[in-house]
């Protein structure tokens, strides 16, 4: 039986960027959504060993399930319908080792991997990034989020120990080497949230109203040294919504130049200061990922800072290797001190490939 594997994605920085066409630096993690499937027949019939419960759909996606993991395989199976691709089912069994809620993209995994077997079994053929276009789609579709294309275009382009710097805009895309002597650790909060439940589409609201001043540049465009001026008649939401763009796409520039060169320490006060401007200028870090970030870097992570559409979720840091685990030790007495009622759970990373078939 055909196996498929979409990895989830971490990101190193560039957040809130995507939708508005800018640029992300993400990177795919070694966990993902795994789907075996035999492909063929009329209807998408699938298990979840995780989420519970069976879900059947036309293999044309022309019937929604209400609500859970099954509106989402709608949603790809009807995308792909318009995209042109023949209705040919498949029959199986889905299972995740991505926590769900946790930032780590486990929809965009999901999305991805049943994209790859649909197309796979109808043998339609389709460019990576137009898979990707069509997994953020099919996000909206299903539960409504007006996402960028960031999370699916990670667990698609992800390739192991580098991160991939993609324009929004443009999509273009290179792969960055990142440094072989770190771990990825991420710091899960056990503060759940779901995108379509928190503040994502209000803070694009909001930063929506100041992007006229722009005048038809995309925010990536602009330089952060006439941002005073630019925003000197914009109401103080959304001028400071559009701050926080601004300055995280340069921060993306520098971050891709301190690791082409070395430099950890501007990692470290890069990833700081896109961690100040998500908690002060977009507003989406909650007091546990801020305490997070401090506990990692106090345990001396390099860098360290929130990752993902925020309101719950996770925090990100790169260790050197042998500091993991004092990091760890770290986070695990301080955040148990501090919030003993969240399930804090730990995971290291090692930077995958992307989304592929396993077998033939
Ligand atoms: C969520 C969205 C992404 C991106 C991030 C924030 O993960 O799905 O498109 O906007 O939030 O960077």
């Amino acid at each position: 039986m055909p196996r498929y594997l979409a990895p989830g994605r971490a990101n190193l920085i560039g957040e809130h960027t995507d939708h508005t066409d800018g640029l992300v630096l993400p990177v795919a993690i070694d966990r993902g959504v795994t789907l075996e499937v035999d492909l063929g027949g009329d209807a998408i019939a699938l298990r979840s060993a995780d989420a519970d419960g069976e879900v059947e759909v036309p293999a044309d996606g022309s019937h929604t399930p209400e609500q859970g993991w099954g509106r989402f395989v709608a949603a790809v199976a009807a995308e792909l319908a318009q995209a042109g691709r023949r209705p040919v089912g498949m029959r199986g069994a889905l299972s995740s080792d991505l926590p769900q809620g946790a930032g780590l993209s486990s929809s965009a995994a999901l999305e991805v991997v049943l994209g790859l077997a649909l197309a796979d079994a109808a043998e339609f053929e389709i460019a990576p990034l137009e898979l990707a276009s069509l997994c953020r789609r099919a996000e909206r579709r299903a539960v409504g989020v007006p996402s960028g294309i960031m999370d699916q275009a990670a667990s698609i382009l992800g390739r192991a120990d580098h991160a991939v710097l993609l324009d929004c805009g443009s999509l273009e895309y290179r792969h960055v080497p990142l440094p072989g002597d770190h771990v990825l650790l991420v710091a899960d909060s056990g503060v759940r949230r779901q995108l379509e439940t928190s503040g994502y589409a209000q803070r694009s609201e909001e930063l929506a109203a100041a992007l006229p001043v722009l005048e038809g540049r995309r925010p990536s465009e602009v330089d952060v040294e006439e941002l005073d001026q630019l925003l000197a008649g914009v109401p103080e939401v959304p001028a400071r919504r559009l701050r926080h763009v601004v300055t995280e796409n340069e921060r993306v520039r520098q971050t891709e130049q301190a690791l082409h060169e070395g430099r950890l320490d501007d990692l470290g006060r890069l990833f700081t200061a896109g961690h100040a401007s998500l908690r002060d200028d977009y507003e989406v870090t909650i007091p546990e990922l801020d305490r997070l970030v401090e506990l990692a870097r106090e345990g001396g992570a390099t860098a360290a800072r929130m990752t993902g559409g925020g309101f719950g979720g996770a925090i990100i840091a790169l260790v050197p290797s042998d500091r993991v685990t004092a990091v760890e030790a770290t986070i695990r007495d301080g955040y148990g001190r501090d919030y003993p009622q969240h399930p804090l759970q730990l995971h290291r990373c090692r930077i995958a490939d992307g989304a592929r078939r396993l077998d033939d």
